[in-house]
């Protein structure tokens, strides 16, 4: 299959149209996007990326009245957040309308929203005039892509389409917030932070804990993710480094140590080091580095977004 890159989003319609998925940009992570509305085209979703059959999608609106079309109970906790957060990296979960195709939700009653703050995702959305189910654009397992470059190292010649657009502001996937339970929950976090929330007046549930009286809550935080090819390490201090290794981190090290990485990246801030992760995996398994050392952070704010990719890439 041809591989076409586009930035102009209204060449994008016809294969949304033709049941095909397209790759489109958001502020979080790039999607791989198919008419939520059509079951053939989110199942090629599933087929491209191998991802398993009982890991539900994300709808992606460009309009926060599509909210009411998706879902039936519309409650306090969700009405305020797509106020305060909506457009934004934020996926709220609420009951959903029976018209959705069950392949989109996996089979629950649920089903998860997002209203992108990427201006060409809404854009494409819109244009679509239908909600976009997607995943992030990657194989199912590696890295989230923040380039389009990176969704080309994945799907070139297996999508037909790919709208570029900048690398992605934030480079880690939206919180997921769970708003059917009474209390809300954080199944996955992001940079939307519990902390913000509390701010905006909605008091969360934030241990991310994913299963529940045996249920999994959220099934793509059962599977191992984020990964490179490289082993991932958590680095805690040691001076003795593993040659030909690779380092990331907030923290600048002592310089001895320092020099012995093939590939280092000192972030500026939390933001910064949520931003290059995924890329720096990317970059490593690129130059063919066996060894990262990602170094870790305290799990509050993003500080617990970053956490929760660096557990999951360890493994
Ligand atoms: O930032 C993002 O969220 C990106 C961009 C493309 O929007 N998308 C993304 O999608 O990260 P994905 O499929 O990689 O992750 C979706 C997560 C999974 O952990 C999935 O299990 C969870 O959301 N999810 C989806 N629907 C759900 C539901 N009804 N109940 C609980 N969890 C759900
Ligand atoms: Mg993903």
């Amino acid at each position: 299959m041809k591989t076409i890159l586009i930035s102009d989003v209204q060449e994008a319609v016809p294969y949304i149209e033709k049941s095909q998925v397209v790759a489109f940009p958001t502020e979080t992570v790039y999607g791989l996007g198919a008419n939520t509305y059509d079951e053939k085209a989110i199942n090629k979703i599933f087929e491209a990326k191998g991802r398993p059959q009982d890991n539900p999608l994300i709808v992606h609106i460009a309009d926060k009245k599509q909210v009411n079309v998706l879902a039936v109970e519309v409650n306090s906790v969700a009405k305020k957040i797509i106020k305060e957060f909506f457009p934004g990296p934020i996926t709220i979960i609420l009951k959903k309308n029976e018209i959705i195709p069950d392949n989109v939700t996996a089979g629950l009653d649920t089903i998860a929203i997002r209203m992108p703050a990427s201006k060409i995702a809404r854009d494409f959305i819109k244009a679509c005039d239908v909600p976009i189910a997607a995943p992030s654009a990657n194989l199912s397992g590696s890295p989230s892509p923040t380039q389009f470059t990176h969704v080309m190292q994945d799907f070139a010649g297996k999508i037909p389409c790919i709208i570029i657009g900048p690398p992605s502001q934030y480079g880690l996937e939206s919180t997921v917030l769970d708003c059917t339970t009474e209390k809300p929950e954080i199944l996955r976090p992001g940079i939307i932070t519990a902390e913000d929330l509390k701010k905006a007046g909605i008091d969360v549930i934030n241990s991310y804990s994913f299963f529940k009286d045996g249920i999994v809550k959220s099934p793509g935080q059962k599977y191992r993710h984020y990964a490179p090819k490289a082993k991932v390490k958590i680095y805690s201090g040691s001076k003795d480094i593993k040659p030909d290794s690779a380092f990331i981190g907030i923290t600048a090290l002592d310089k001895k140590i320092q020099e012995q990485f093939k590939k280092l990246k000192i972030c500026k801030n939390l933001l910064e080091y949520a931003k290059n992760l995924f890329s720096f995996f990317r970059d490593c398994d690129e130059k063919g580095i066996q060894f990262i050392y990602v170094q870790k952070v305290e799990e509050k704010g993003i500080g617990m977004a970053i956490m929760n990719r660096l557990k999951k890439a360890v493994g």
